[in-house]
C-alpha cells in the first residue's frame, strides 16, 4: 500500500531549505557559535551551561525535574553551581583528565549534576542503566577500569567493589550515608563544596562519554565519543529537534542509553533551552500529565513508548490538555506509518522518525520540519553527512535496491574507538572511507531511506539494544541450560520481544518453574529488559559444524521460514 506523503509544516524553523543546506553546508561554521572558537578553551560542559550562563540566560530554567518524591527546577546559573560542585568534589576524589568516572543511578539531578561536573574536569563519562544488574556492572567496570563510581544504596548491592581493584571511590547518593574506606556521601561533599570551578579545558579530540552497547558476539562493546560531538548536537539540536528559545523540551531517553545523554543532556543544553525530565517508570497517565504540566513543546520519544500510548486508548489522552506540543520526534526502531497515522490523529502533528545509533553519536538521517514526510522513511542524511546504500564491495547502489546502510567516514560525532578493541572499532570501517551500520536499507528516487533490517542477529526490544551473544552466556550459565540460542521475535508493540531456545542438561525436566527460575536468572543475572520473554524448550539446537548456534534457523522456525542453506549445520 502506498502511504500518503505528509506535507512540511508551516513555522519558524531552524533548518528552512534542506537541499540547499544539504549542497553547501560547512561544519566549520558550527564552530563559531562556541566560545573555544575564540577563546581556544574548550569543554561540552563549559558550553553547555556555563556559557548560556555569562550570555543572557542565567535565570532561565534550564532543568525541570519530577518524580513521585521530588519537584524541582533549577536554573542555568543553578546547574553551573552544582556542576561545578560535583566536578570538585569529583577531583578531590583524585579523578584526572581521562578517567573513567561511571555513573549508575535512577534520574535525579544529582546525576546531571555528576555527568556534567565530571565532563568539568575533563573525565570520561560511563553512564550505565539501572536496570542492570551485577554481571552487566561488573563487565562495564572492568572493562574501562573505572576509577570513581557514583551511585545510590540501593543500586550498590550490584556493584562488586571488591573485584574491582581500580575502583578507587564510589560516591553514595544518600544524605545520611556514613562514608568509610572508599565509599563517599555524595550529598554532604556536594553541599560542602566549592562553587568555583577550575575547568579542564581540553582538546576537541579527548574523550567525553563512554556508551556501552551489544552487538551480536562477544561482550558489549564500549563505543568512546570525544568532545568534538558537540558540534553535531549543537546543529541536530537546531535542524532536527527545531528547538527555539521558548521551547519545553522533552526526551523520554535514560541517560544510560545514547538518546538520553546526546539528546537528553547535550544537544538541548548546547543550544540553551529548557530540559523536562521526568523519573520513574512509564504509564500513560504519568506521561500525558508530564507534557500537560510543563507545557511541553517539543518532544522526542520512541515507537514502543508511542505504541503503548496508542494502545492506552485515546479516552486516557482526551482527558489532558496537550495543545502546547508543536513538534514531535521519535528513534530508535522503525516507525510504523500506523504511529505517525495516530500522532496526525491525536496531535494533529507529524512524528519525525530520526535514525542514528550509539557509534554514530548523533541524528544522522532525519526528518525536518522544512521537509515532506513519507511515513515509514527515515528520512535523509543530515546536511554535512553522507549516507548511502552500498554492496560489500563498497559500491553505491541506486535508488530502490536495498543493501547496507553506510556512511561516509568522518562525520564530527563519529565515535572515535571501542574501549580496549580497536580491532571491534576497525570492523566497522572495513569498506574504504565508510562506516556500516549494520543496517540494511534501500533509499528511494527522491532520496528518503527506508529502513529493512537489522543484517546481524542484535536484538531490538523495546527501543533497547540486546546482544544475543550476552543472554545466551547468562543462559548458559544456568545450571539446567546446556545449550541456548536467542532471537528476536516480531511484536506489535515492543518492535521485537526476547525468545530463547533452550536444551537443558540431562536430568532436567521441562516445567513452569523451571521456566519461570531460568527467566529470573537472566533478570537478575544481567538486566530484567534482556531476559527472554519466550522459551522454548528442544532436544537439541541448530549448530554449525564448529559449535555456533545458529541464529538465523531458529528464527526461521519461529517465524515459518525456509531455513535456507543448511550445509553448514552438524549432522
Ligand atoms: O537498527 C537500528 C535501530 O537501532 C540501532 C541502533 O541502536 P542503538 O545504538 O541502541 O541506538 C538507538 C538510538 C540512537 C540501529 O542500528 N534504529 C535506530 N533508529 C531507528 C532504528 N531502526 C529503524 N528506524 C529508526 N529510526
Amino acid at each position: 500500500m502506498k502511504v500518503q506523503a505528509l506535507p512540511s509544516v508551516e513555522g519558524n524553523f531552524n533548518l528552512k531549505n534542506y537541499e540547499e543546506a544539504a549542497e553547501s553546508f560547512d561544519w566549520s561554521t558550527v564552530e563559531q557559535q562556541f566560545t573555544w572558537s575564540e577563546t581556544g578553551k574548550l569543554n561540552l560542559a563549559y558550553e553547555a551551561i556555563d556559557r548560556h550562563v555569562s550570555g543572557d540566560r542565567a535565570n532561565k530554567v534550564a532543568l525541570y525535574y519530577s518524580d513521585a518524591n521530588r519537584d524541582e527546577q533549577y536554573t542555568f546559573e543553578d546547574m553551573k553551581k552544582y556542576s561545578n560542585k560535583a566536578g570538585n568534589i569529583l577531583r578531590d576524589a583524585g579523578v584526572k583528565k581521562g578517567d573513567r568516572v561511571f555513573i549508575f543511578m535512577p534520574r535525579s539531578p544529582e546525576l546531571y549534576f555528576a555527568v556534567l561536573g565530571a565532563i568539568k574536569i575533563g573525565a570520561i563519562v560511563g553512564p550505565l542503566f539501572e536496570a542492570f544488574m551485577e554481571g552487566a556492572v561488573r563487565d562495564r567496570l572492568e572493562d574501562s577500569d573505572a576509577k570513581v563510581l557514583v551511585t545510590t544504596p540501593a543500586l550498590l548491592e550490584r556493584v562488586p567493589v571488591g573485584d574491582l581493584p581500580n575502583l578507587e571511590s564510589v560516591f553514595i547518593i544518600d544524605e545520611s550515608y556514613e562514608e568509610n574506606g572508599p565509599y563517599l556521601n555524595f550529598l554532604t561533599r556536594l553541599n560542602g563544596a566549592n562553587e568555583d570551578l577550575d575547568i579542564e579545558w581540553v582538546d576537541r579530540e579527548d574523550g567525553l562519554i563512554l556508551h556501552y552497547t551489544s552487538g551480536s558476539t562477544g561482550k558489549p562493546k564500549g563505543v568512546l565519543h570525544v568532545h568534538n560531538a558537540m558540534l553535531q548536537h549543537y546543529q541536530t539540536a537546531k535542524w532536527v529537534l527545531d528547538l527555539q528559545e521558548d521551547d519545553i523540551y522533552w526526551c523520554t531517553a535514560d541517560p544510560g542509553w545514547v538518546t538520553g545523554t546526546s539528546y537528553g543532556i547535550f544537544g538541548p543544553w548546547l543550544v540553551g533551552a529548557t530540559n523536562v525530565i521526568r523519573g520513574g517508570r512509564f504509564s500513560p497517565q504519568d506521561w500525558y500529565e508530564t507534557l500537560e504540566r510543563y507545557k511541553v513543546t517539543v518532544w522526542y520519544s520512541a515507537p514502543t513508548a508511542f505504541r503503548m500510548l496508542m494502545s492506552a486508548g485515546d479516552e486516557v489522552l482526551k482527558k489532558y490538555d496537550l495543545s502546547s506540543l508543536r513538534h514531535l520526534l521519535s528513534v530508535g526502531e522503525p516507525l510504523n506509518p500506523e504511529v505517525v497515522r495516530w500522532g496526525m490523529k491525536v496531535f494533529d502533528l507529524r512524528i519525525h522518525d530520526t535514525w542514528w545509533m550509539t557509534e554514530t553519536g548523533a541524528q544522522i538521517i532525519c526528518n525536518y520540519p522544512c521537509m515532506e514526510i513519507r511515513p515509514g522513511s527515515m528520512g535523509k542524511p543530515i546536511p554535512g553527512v553522507k549516507a548511502a546504500i552500498i554492496d560489500d564491495q563498497g559500491n553505491e547502489l541506486p535508488p530502490n535496491r536495498m543493501g547496507n546502510l553506510a556512511i561516509q567516514k568522518g562525520w564530527p560525532s563519529m565515535m572515535r574507538t571501542v574501549w580496549n578493541n580497536e580491532e571491534k572499532y576497525k570492523s566497522y570501517f572495513e569498506i574504504e572511507g565508510w562506516y556500516v551500520s549494520g543496517d540494511s536499507a534501500y533509499m528511494d528516487e527522491d532520496g528518503y531511506f527506508w529502513f529493512q533490517g537489522r543484517i546481524d542477529d542484535v536484538i531490538m526490544t523495546a527501543g533497547e539494544r540486546v546482544g544475543p551473544f550476552e543472554v545466551e552466556s547468562k543462559l548458559v550459565e544456568h545450571p539446567a541450560v546446556a545449550e541456548a540460542g536467542v532471537i528476536g521475535k516480531p511484536d506489535p508493540v515492543r518492535g521485537e520481544i526476547i525468545k530463547a531456545f533452550i536444551a537443558l542438561r540431562d536430568g532436567y525436566e521441562v516445567s513452569d518453574e523451571l521456566q519461570e527460575d531460568i527467566r529470573n536468572f537472566v533478570k537478575k543475572g544481567l538486566a530484567a529488559h534482556a531476559a527472554p520473554r519466550e522459551i522454548e524448550f528442544r532436544d537439541k539446537l541448530p549448530k554449525t559444524r564448529s559449535g555456533k548456534i545458529m541464529r538465523r534457523v531458529l528464527k526461521a522456525w519461529e517465524l515459518d521460514l525456509p531455513t535456507g542453506d543448511l550445509s553448514t549445520m552438524e549432522d
